[in-house]
């Protein structure tokens, strides 16, 4: 029987939210926590758990024919990639901050300065549009510690409660994007999936509409 391919996050805060929508919306996942596939027992359903940042490669390849992503990840990977649903949770911004102690008026003041952050593209786009040339530093986790040990001048990264950037010491200056989790499609997707797709879709809308 056709089924349909799903990635989810394999660690972090879009895991638990993602399965929860699943069970939800009815359908039952087989959990091996440690397994890296698993899949459903009363859905035509396969959960592939894959980390985020390879997932809108994964879509384009077609190992995958849906994901539950973080909107910032396609923004910074997969543009190309289509989102059918917004699904309201894992909330957040991708945000340029500074050291709380630095005084900030206006972009221009970012001109010329090191900036840290694991989202290059969303950065170079945003540092594009407002004329502004700066100096990146890729980094991939923990990036709100560069400014304290003289790695940056200011950093690009999610915020959510805000707390990271309290704890180091940061103030938010200019929000590049606002983000949820949403429902990706590959483009390779098979017709035949597509209308198990469309099944998902319809329950996914059901549980979301119940929650308003
Ligand atoms: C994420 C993100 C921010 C933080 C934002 O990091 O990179 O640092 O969460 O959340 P907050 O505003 O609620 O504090 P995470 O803890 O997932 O770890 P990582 O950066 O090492 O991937
Ligand atoms: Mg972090």
């Amino acid at each position: 029987m056709n089924k349909i391919r799903i990635a989810i996050q394999k660690s972090g805060r879009l895991n638990e939210d993602s399965l929860a929508l699943l069970k939800d919306s009815g359908i039952s996942i087989d959990n091996g926590k440690d397994q890296l596939k698993a899949s459903s027992p009363n859905f035509p359903m396969e959960v592939f758990y894959l980390r985020n940042g390879d997932i809108p490669q994964y879509l384009r390849d077609g190992v995958v024919d849906i994901a539950i992503i973080g909107e910032n990840v396609l923004v910074e990977k997969g543009e190309d990639i289509e989102i059918a649903e917004k699904l309201g949770f894992s909330k957040c911004r991708v945000s340029m901050a500074v050291p709380k102690g630095q005084s900030y008026k206006s972009m221009a003041d970012l001109s010329g300065k090191r900036i840290a952050t694991s989202y290059p593209n969303t950065v170079n786009s945003f540092l594009e549009k407002n004329g502004i040339e700066a100096d990146l530093h890729i980094i991939t986790g923990s990036v709100e510690i560069a400014p304290n040990i003289g790695l940056a001048d200011a950093i690009v990264d999610i915020v959510s409660s805000g707390s990271t950037l309290f704890k180091n010491n940061l103030k938010e200056v200019e929000v590049l994007l606002k983000s949820e989790a949403v429902l990706a499609v590959s483009p390779g997707i098979k017709p035949e999936t597509r209308e198990i797709l469309e099944q998902l879709r319809f329950r996914i809308r059901s549980v979301l509409k119940a929650q308003q």
